[in-house]
């Protein structure tokens, strides 16, 4: 089975280099060099070129605030290259392995959202990667969409980083405590996807949409004190106080979902896979940044 991962410099893509070799050796993995999602002409022929049988897209357009101005840039990665590399999929009957977000919701709901519940973004961003979602669909290719949230990792951008980059340059930090969602660990992520690898192998798999997220939801500010007691037992340096705020005290270009947790037990369910133990992910990659400042 040839695998071919776009995206490979971005937390997921990095996560998937790590775990994937060691039961798929063979795997390809694209960077943005490899292949630009921009140059939407270019997509079809590389993929018929390499020929891959399974394509796991972990690149996308991720900056939610700045795709309210860059609107265009945000629709040509999520929906059209994501539409084109689903064209290829069906077009020779290959797999598709695509990631997307919970900013699809609005945040009203009063449960955990299930792949069956009304999406409705918010914000650019959201409303690019459903229409990613939408463009895969009408493809008809074979496909897994998973649905994550709050994703972080010892690489890249992401909420942890930025927490202990400010920790250490203040005594006091303000954390919206009013959003809500699930942290979900992107080398968990990354061996969820390996899971579904055999199924999708023995062609016997479930396709379709599904959740993979955080084993709790909790509030940005929640994630952070998390974050700041594993890494002050660590050695690291810590603010003195976090403060609650809420979202109005801290706007942003593109609002938010309030409340966008996700139920992953259809993904559990289905291939086995518990959904992302966050406390036991942030510890993981404390370890590892712990080891990168050494
Ligand atoms: N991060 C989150 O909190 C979060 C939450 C929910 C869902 N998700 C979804 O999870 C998936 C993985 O996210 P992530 O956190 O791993 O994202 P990430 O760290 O931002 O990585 C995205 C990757 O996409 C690549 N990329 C962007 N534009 C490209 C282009 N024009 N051509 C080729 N490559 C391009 C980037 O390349 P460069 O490295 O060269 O910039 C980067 O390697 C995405 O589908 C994302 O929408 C993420």
């Amino acid at each position: 089975m040839k695998i071919l991962v776009i995206g490979s410099n971005g937390q997921l893509g990095r996560s998937l280099l790590t775990s994937l070799p060691r039961s798929y050796p063979t795997t390809i993995f694209w960077d943005r060099q490899a292949l630009d999602l921009t140059q939407l002409g270019s997509i079809r022929a590389k993929l018929e070129n390499l020929a891959p049988q399974v394509i796991i897209n972990a690149s996308a357009y991720t900056a939610v605030d700045q795709a309210e101005q860059e609107t265009e840039l945000a629709l040509a990665v999520n929906r059209d290259a994501v539409g084109e590399i689903a064209s290829y999929c069906a077009a020779v009957d290959a797999v598709l392995i695509h990631v997307s977000t919970d900013y699809v919701f609005d945040g009203t709901a009063n449960a955990p959202y299930v792949e069956t519940a009304d999406t409705n973004p918010q914000g650019v961003y959201g409303a690019s990667k459903l229409a990613g979602e939408q463009a895969i669909a009408a493809s008809g290719c074979r496909h897994l969409i998973i649905r994550t949230a709050w994703v972080f990792s010892p690489y890249g951008q992401n909420f942890l980083k930025t927490m202990l980059r400010l920790g250490g340059e203040r005594d006091t930090l303000s954390v919206v405590a009013d959003q809500i969602g699930n942290p979900t660990f992107a080398g968990d992520l990354a061996e969820a996807i390996v899971a579904t690898l055999k199924p999708v192998a023995k062609g016997n798999c479930a396709w379709g949409l599904y959740h993979y997220a955080g084993d709790a939801s909790v509030s940005w500010h929640e994630f952070a004190c998390e974050i700041f007691a594993q890494a002050q037992h660590m050695g690291f340096s810590v603010p003195d106080t976090v403060n609650a705020i809420s979202t109005s005290e801290y706007p942003t270009p593109a609002p938010r979902p309030a409340w966008s947790a996700l139920d992953s037990s259809k993904f559990t369910g289905v291939f086995g896979r518990p959904s992302s133990d966050w406390r036991a992910g942030i510890a993981t990659c404390l370890q590892a940044l712990g080891q990168l400042s050494e």
